[in-house]
This record gives C-alpha cells, sequence and structure tokens, in this order.
C-alpha cells in the first residue's frame, strides 16, 4: 500500500514537471535523395515482392551489372531467401490488432546497420533541401513508355528522407511521437541509427513511438525510408511523404492516438445527448491515478472557439496500471444546439470537446476533439436523411492528387476543388479509394459535405500486380481500424465504404468473408455509421452483396446494365437496404473540344467514330460521351429520378486526375472529370449545376461560337439551364422557344447552321424569364488576360493563388482555341508553383514557366514566401500577343 502510494507520488511528480500535450510541425529543412546507396549490403525490402524482385533483377542484368544494389535480388539470385524489414515493422501496427495474441514481437537486431543513409553522422549536406509535403514524382519527367495508368510519372522507386531534429534536455522523461499522416509507400523509420518501425500503406495516417531512441538535449535523426513499387495502382499514387508530419509531446501518461470518441446518440434542436470515451495510455513505468474532465465549446467559422463552454462532462477518475490504457466514459447534454448539415438548406455548425487530464490537480494533458451534432438516418425507401431532411446525395468521387501539385497535399488546393464542387451544387464527396488526407475531412466539416470514406481499392485479389494485396493479410485490420478511429469524429463522415469493386465479388460466398471481416471491423471501430462497398458485378443474389449496410452500386443503376437499369431488381431483392449510386457517369470529355458530328443520342459510348478526336487524343465536349459501361450525366440524372429509393449518386469524377486516362491510354491524366486538371471548369459542370441548383438562375450556351471554318454547316447548339424553357437566338434572330420533357437535362437545337457573331439564350422557369447566356465569335488572339482566384494571400509559404490566363482578341472575347505558348515570370516575394492547361494530353512539366494555352486557357499556381509579406507581380507574355500582368498581395 505504501509502496504503492509513493510510486503514484513519483508518477505525479514526473508527469507534472512538464508542459502538457504539443504538437509540432516538422515540415520544413528535410534532406532527400533517391534511391538506395550503393554500397548498401543489407537488405532493406519490406517483403518479398515477387513480380518487382524479377524486374529488378532482369534490368541489373540488361545494365551487365550483377551486383545490384536491391539485395532482395541479389539473394533470390543465389536461392537464399530474402531478409525482409517484416517483423521490425508489423510491430507497429499492434495497437490496431484487436485480438492481443495476434499482436507482434519486435525481434531482435537492428536493420539498417550497415546502410550508410541510416547512420546519425552520415553528411547528407549534399542532398537536396525540400520541405513537406513532398511528391518526387510530379516534377517528372513524363514518360511516352509503357501505360497510362500511373500518370506516366516516376513514382516507383526508392527515396530516403533525413531531418535534424532539435530535441531539448527538458524533453527527457516525455513521450515522444512521430505522427505521419501519409507516406507513399512501404515507410520505414530510423531515430538516431535504431529502426523504429513504419507502416506499408501509402494512404494510411500513422505514428510511430521515438521515445526508446530518442536522446533528449541534442540533435537526432530521423531517417525514413520509402520503397513505392511499380504496377501498384490504378491511377497515380504520388510518390514521397506527401502529407503532413508531426512531433507530438505528451507525458507519459496521455491521451492515446484518436483517442476520443464523441457519439450524439439522440439529436433535437431542444437537447442533444453528448457521450464521450477517452482513451488514457499509461506509457509510464508506473500505475496512474487521473481525472479526465472535458468541456464543450461552439467553433465559429474559421474553427475558433467561440464564448464560454456551453456543457461539460464530469471528471471521471481512471487508475491505470503501468503499460495499459483505460477508458473513462462520461456523457452531457446540450440544450438548443446547434445543428451539422449540409448546405443550402442547413449549415455547419461545430462545436469542439476539450478534455483536460489531470494528475494530482494538475493538467497533464489536454486534447481537443472537434465536432458536430447531426443525425443521419437511412431509409432502404426514401433514402438519407440528415437531421430529418432528405437529402439526395449530390456527390462525386475524387482520387487524391491535387493536379499540377501532384500528390503533395496542399490545403488550399484541396479547399478550391471543394469550393469549385460547391458551387455546382455538389453536397457529397467518396474519397475513392483511400483514406483521405486529414485535413480533407476538416474542409468537409467546414463547408458541410457529405462523406463516403473509402479505405481500399483491393482486398485479396489483385488488380496490379504489386497493389495493396501484397499486404492485405497482414495490415487490412491495422489500415482500417487506424482510418475509422482517425475519422470517426467528423460530422462529414456518413459512411464507411470497405472498398471498391474488388474482385471478391466474384467470388461469391468466399468474397463474402472477407466483406464479413471487414465489415465486422468498421462496426467494431464504430457502431454509428453503416458500411457500404462499391460493386459493378455483384448482382441481388450474390452473398457478396447483402454483406453491408448500404448497397452501392457502380454503374449498374445507368450504364454498364442497358436500360432500365438494375436498382428496382436490388430494391425488390434486398428490401431493407438502402441503394446509392455509389459511382456513376464515367463521362469523358476535354475542356473545349468539339467534335462533329455530334450523336443525336442522349447517352452513347465513347469509340472510333463516337465522340473521339483520334489524331489529337480528345475528346467531344458535347457531354453526351462515356466510358462503355458508363453513360451521359443526362442518362444518369433520369435513371436516379426513376428510382427516388435510391439515397443519391457519386459522379465518377468531379476533379480530373492524374493517370487512368481512358479512352487515350497514351496520355497524362484523365478525362472523366467534371472540372480538367487544372480546375477550369468543363461543360459539364454547368449540366450538373443546373440540375443540381434548381432554384439557381443559370443558362450555358454550349459549344463557343468561333467556327470560321464551320460556315454553313450544321452545328448544333445545346443550352444547360436551370429553367425550363428557353429561347434561341442567332444574330438576333430567334431559333425557337424549347422546353424539358420528362427526364430530359438539356435542350437541344441540333441542326443549327454556323454563321459567326452572337448566339444568346434567355431561359424562363414557370414562364418567367429566369437566366441568359451569350457567346460572341472571337477575332484572333490579341491580348493575354490574368485573373488569381484571390487577389491576397498569406505569406506563409504554403497559401496559393490560383491565376487564370486567357487568351483573348482585342476586345476582350475568349480565343476559344487559342494555343499560343505563354511565357511566365514572377517578380517580389513569391514563386510559381506550378503551371498546367488542363490538356490531358500535355506532357510538358508542371514546372515549367513556359507552357501553351489549351482552347484559350493556362493556369500559374502562385505561393508567397514565408514571412516576407509584399506585393508579387506576376506576367504573362507571348510572340504577337499584348502581355498581361496581375499583382497578388501576400500578407502576414
Ligand atoms: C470504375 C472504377 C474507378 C475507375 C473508373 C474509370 O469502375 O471504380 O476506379 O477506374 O471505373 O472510369
Amino acid at each position: 500500500m505504501i509502496r504503492f502510494a509513493i510510486i503514484l507520488l513519483f508518477a505525479t511528480l514526473t508527469a507534472t514537471a512538464s508542459p502538457p500535450r504539443e504538437r509540432i510541425s516538422i515540415n520544413e529543412n528535410w534532406r532527400f535523395t533517391k534511391g538506395d546507396p550503393t554500397n548498401n549490403t543489407a537488405s532493406l525490402l519490406y517483403d518479398v515482392r515477387q513480380q518487382q524482385t524479377i524486374r529488378r533483377l532482369a534490368e541489373a542484368e540488361a545494365d551487365g551489372n550483377s551486383s545490384t544494389n536491391d539485395s532482395g535480388a541479389s539473394r533470390e539470385s543465389t536461392n537464399q531467401p530474402p531478409a525482409v524489414l517484416k517483423p521490425w515493422i508489423l510491430p507497429t501496427g499492434n495497437d490496431f490488432i484487436k485480438d492481443p495474441s495476434r499482436r507482434f514481437a519486435r525481434p531482435g537486431g537492428n536493420p539498417g546497420d550497415g546502410v550508410t543513409y541510416v547512420q546519425p553522422d552520415f553528411d547528407d549536406s549534399s542532398w537536396r533541401q525540400i520541405n513537406l509535403p513532398h511528391d518526387w514524382a510530379i516534377e517528372g519527367p513524363f514518360t511516352h513508355s509503357g501505360g497510362g495508368g500511373m500518370g506516366r510519372l516516376p513514382s516507383d522507386g526508392i527515396g530516403w528522407y533525413r531531418k535534424h531534429l532539435d530535441i531539448p534536455a527538458t524533453d527527457a522523461g516525455k513521450s515522444l511521437f512521430l505522427d505521419v499522416d501519409g507516406a507513399m509507400s512501404y515507410a520505414t523509420v530510423w531515430l538516431n541509427g535504431q529502426l523504429v518501425g513504419g507502416w506499408p500503406y501509402g494512404y494510411a495516417s500513422w505514428r510511430v513511438d521515438l521515445t526508446p531512441y530518442a536522446k533528449p538535449g541534442g540533435q537526432n535523426v530521423l531517417v525514413i525510408r520509402l520503397d513505392n513499387p511499380p504496377n501498384s495502382s490504378r491511377w497515380y499514387p504520388g510518390a514521397g511523404i506527401y502529407r503532413n508530419v508531426w512531433l507530438v509531446k505528451t507525458q507519459p501518461v496521455h491521451v492515446a492516438q484518436w483517442g476520443t470518441t464523441l457519439t450524439t446518440p439522440e439529436v433535437s434542436l431542444q437537447r442533444t445527448a453528448v457521450n464521450l470515451k477517452v482513451t488514457v495510455a499509461n506509457d509510464s513505468k508506473l500505475a496512474a491515478n487521473v481525472s479526465v474532465a472535458t468541456e464543450i465549446f461552439a467553433l465559429n467559422t474559421s474553427g475558433q472557439k467561440t464564448g464560454p463552454a456551453i456543457a461539460n462532462f464530469l471528471p471521471t477518475n481512471l487508475q491505470i496500471p503501468p503499460g495499459t490504457s483505460d477508458v473513462a466514459s462520461s456523457s452531457t447534454t446540450i440544450t438548443n444546439p446547434k445543428l451539422w448539415g449540409p448546405p443550402p438548406t442547413q449549415y455547419p455548425n461545430r462545436y469542439v470537446a476539450v478534455t483536460t487530464m489531470s494528475q494530482a490537480g494538475k493538467v497533464v494533458d489536454t486534447f481537443e476533439t472537434p465536432f458536430g451534432i447531426r443525425s443521419v438516418n437511412i431509409d432502404p425507401d426514401k433514402g438519407v436523411f440528415v437531421n430529418g431532411e432528405r437529402i439526395e446525395l449530390k456527390g462525386v468521387c475524387n482520387h487524391h492528387d491535387l493536379g499540377a501539385l501532384g500528390a503533395a497535399f496542399n490545403e488550399r488546393a484541396a479547399q478550391r476543388q471543394l469550393e469549385l464542387l460547391q458551387a455546382m451544387g455538389c453536397n457529397a464527396l467518396r474519397t475513392s479509394h483511400n483514406s483521405p488526407a486529414p485535413e480533407f475531412l476538416e474542409l468537409a466539416d467546414q463547408m458541410g459535405f457529405l462523406v463516403m470514406d473509402e479505405a481500399f481499392d483491393v482486398w485479396v485479389r489483385q488488380k496490379t500486380p504489386l497493389d495493396f494485396h501484397l499486404i492485405f493479410s497482414d495490415w487490412h485490420e491495422q489500415d482500417l481500424r487506424a482510418q475509422i478511429r482517425r475519422d470517426r469524429n467528423h460530422p462529414s463522415v456518413i459512411f464507411w465504404s470497405i472498398g471498391n469493386e474488388v474482385s471478391e465479388q466474384f467470388t461469391f460466398a468466399n468474397g463474402a468473408v472477407v466483406a464479413k471481416e471487414l465489415d465486422a471491423i468498421a462496426h467494431d471501430e464504430d457502431p454509428t455509421r453503416p458500411t457500404t462497398t462499391a460493386m459493378n458485378w455483384a448482382q441481388p443474389t450474390n452473398p457478396f452483396t447483402a454483406t453491408v449496410d448500404v448497397i452501392g452500386l457502380n454503374y449498374q443503376g445507368a450504364g454498364i446494365r442497358q436500360a432500365p437499369g438494375r436498382y428496382p431488381e436490388f430494391h425488390e431483392q434486398l428490401p431493407g437496404k438502402l441503394i446509392i449510386g455509389s459511382e456513376t457517369a464515367s463521362a469523358l470529355s476535354s475542356r473545349g473540344e468539339y467534335i462533329f458530328p455530334v450523336t443525336g443520342s442522349n447517352s452513347a459510348a465513347v469509340g472510333p467514330d463516337s465522340g473521339e478526336d483520334r489524331a489529337r487524343h480528345q475528346v467531344n465536349a458535347y457531354e453526351l460521351y462515356s466510358a462503355p459501361f458508363g453513360s451521359s450525366p443526362d442518362r444518369v440524372f433520369a435513371s436516379q429520378e426513376k428510382n427516388p429509393y435510391v439515397g443519391g449518386e457519386f459522379v465518377w469524377t468531379g476533379w480530373d486526375y492524374l493517370g487512368e486516362p481512358t479512352p487515350f491510354d497514351t496520355s497524362r491524366s484523365s478525362y472523366s472529370g467534371i472540372i480538367d486538371l487544372a480546375g477550369f471548369k468543363k461543360d459539364r459542370f454547368y449540366l450538373y449545376q443546373a440540375h443540381w441548383r434548381p432554384d439557381f438562375p443559370m443558362a450555358h450556351i454550349v459549344p463557343h461560337w468561333t467556327w470560321p471554318e464551320r460556315a454553313g454547316q450544321v452545328t448544333p447548339v445545346h443550352i444547360f439551364t436551370s429553367g425550363d424553357e428557353a429561347e434561341l437566338f442567332l444574330n438576333g434572330k430567334s431559333l425557337g422557344r424549347k422546353t424539358k420533357g420528362p427526364f430530359e437535362y438539356r435542350l437541344r437545337w441540333d441542326d443549327v447552321v454556323y454563321q459567326p457573331d452572337t448566339l444568346k439564350v434567355i431561359a424562363y422557369k414557370n414562364g418567367k424569364a429566369w437566366a441568359t447566356d451569350e457567346v460572341k465569335t472571337a477575332g484572333k488572339p490579341a491580348r493575354l488576360k490574368l485573373e488569381p482566384d484571390r487577389g491576397t494571400i498569406d505569406a506563409d509559404g504554403k497559401d496559393l493563388s490560383f491565376v487564370t490566363v486567357t487568351v483573348t482578341d482585342k476586345h476582350g472575347v475568349t480565343a476559344p482555341r487559342a494555343d499560343n505558348r505563354i511565357h511566365f515570370t514572377i517578380e517580389g516575394p513569391g514563386a510559381i508553383v506550378a503551371t498546367d492547361n488542363g490538356d490531358p494530353t500535355s506532357f510538358e512539366s508542371f514546372q515549367s514557366h513556359d507552357r501553351k494555352a489549351f482552347n484559350g486557357l493556362c493556369l500559374v499556381i502562385v505561393r508567397g514566401e514565408p514571412r516576407r509579406p509584399g506585393k508579387i507581380k506576376l506576367t504573362a507574355r507571348a510572340d504577337g500577343l499584348e502581355a498581361g500582368t496581375t499583382l497578388i498581395k501576400t500578407i502576414e
């Protein structure tokens, strides 16, 4: 008893001597190099990768270089089993393996001992200095060889990162953690020459405990090796430490990683019960007696606390034995809560729970959990209800890349993506096909999007030779539990998707076994949200289909299964399950490319004589063409409206993305986006806006009206409008007034004979004038116009201004087919981070300051220098054109 008291006193003294939690960004000042050291003798293979090993061996032999530095390959050639890192890495995921008997013990030894790059005294001064987030592949060069699936950029290979970390003497006795939001991929971490751990899945967020290897009171050397396989993805994965990285300092007794769970079981405008669970880890060698208390504050739109606490949870006491963790559970109520919900009918109000943990009356940890109060109900006959209101999911799927910035996460770039989508009327996002950056969900919370948070594209059965199937059996539990623990307090997240079009659909009952295991993990981590999986093949009777709560159908409503689609069949056979269009459309187009003749149908599969410009590798922007298994937006709208029990759709895709350039594999980026890779709206944007924002007055004319070679030829005109009727005028002469019929989403004048000058539309709604649009024939390109999306940005080295550069004629009319080569220069405290033009066939480097306009437009992404506020002047010049400039102010 006395001994226990002394131990407690000691634990208390150690704890109170230091400040509570610190979370420090360590993104700056890393050194980076590609490839392993040439004199490397030790194997740093994470695990055996059959195909890659063979490929590297073959390459080495072709080079006449038998002493390859990939020791796995050398060993294979001598028929010895290769040494692998897996046993040292696996313990990193132990907290996410439920069954203690299945957790891993770290073997003895220290892999990396003989590797120069791992050693603390290695001189890395000749390595490149970089800041994170970093994507080594986005700099290119693009390659013309091989397939286009992974974006034709050099994402495969080995990358090393080193950072000198100052750990002050006052950190002695603290727990020190490295939190990596995402590293692509197969990460291994050393501190001061000692292997700490790692994580293979490039989309996971993970933590390693640096405490045992840290040397407070001086420089510590942190080393991370990544090993990104080729043929590992169906899209551009990016490469490198492409998300934020943090050093977290706590007391040995602290709130565990993602240690809070907040739920709101009963939501009403009068009173809402809030339940909170706080997991406390005691990493000390002593028992700990802690008290956990939490207060709730309202957050304003910029995420700041406002006013005094509006509710509090009474303190809970825990006695935690050393080396274990325990959970403090408590409840409170909030009266007259402001609910979180999607605009435009609801508002994304948010709160934060501030947890304070004390030992002997002294605060030893504080932990903030932002959250929102909302109810989500799923009705198989009526759809998704948020706070009692039916919300049709007007969603899009997106991959994680940010166009010209690659996979390197940038909050402003992600925010811009979401802003444009919201302006279109989009209210839901699917994180296809993996866990997103944490800040992405923060943005979704702030802006009021509903999110399908997806985990995997692949389970046991591969889609590409070196994809996630290689590690599924070792890591699926850790990856899925980690994702759900990280994301479960976000009000935006409404579904957990356990997979996309996995090949386990084809193995019926066997596939269902895997699905059930993942479904059970999701429910175990979060009993409050339904699971789904996106199915392009499984039928209602397939045992796989019924394993999840919500039936996600890819292209089965309209597209892959011909009219009338399979929604009714699924609804009839699985009446207790909600159906959603988890992936729809896969419509394809290149911004500003119009190819004649235009199909008379309302949806056509793209092909040699259907929507394709085979010489230029572009796809018709009349927005009627799709992948063979997909369908036009119009056809999807009809199938959704005819089956109102379907909860909504997630369009493939909101934005163009790097890789998967169907139908022209020779290109660099996709054609499926509603918005192109540079962020310019395709015509399709207006087709969705017209349908998704019926109360927003708008009309949009397709195509442009600069066709000198088409004088006298039939040039169809289509109108996308939120009105129900429209009248079209060519040079003031009416071409007739048309009304949308049932299940029609555009108005078509398919026999207009082209003559230049002015095309104008007046749209009507309920008989009243509603919106207009006008296009004019442009003269010769004459000028460059520069328009920043924001004229003032933060001087923090992160914030960005996206500048649209338009080629116009001398009257300021956009020259819609201009392809002038433009040169950009910048003056003042800023830099050009990247340029693009949205052309999927462009192989110009994203870093280039020279770029051809694509159909009249170019994009320049500008960043301010950190801590140097001032004025940045961006100038664009092109031969024969009047130059243009713009000023961007940066502020602190
Ligand atoms: C879907 C798939 C997506 C993407 C899309 C291309 O079947 O789920 O990841 O490949 O097709 O249109």
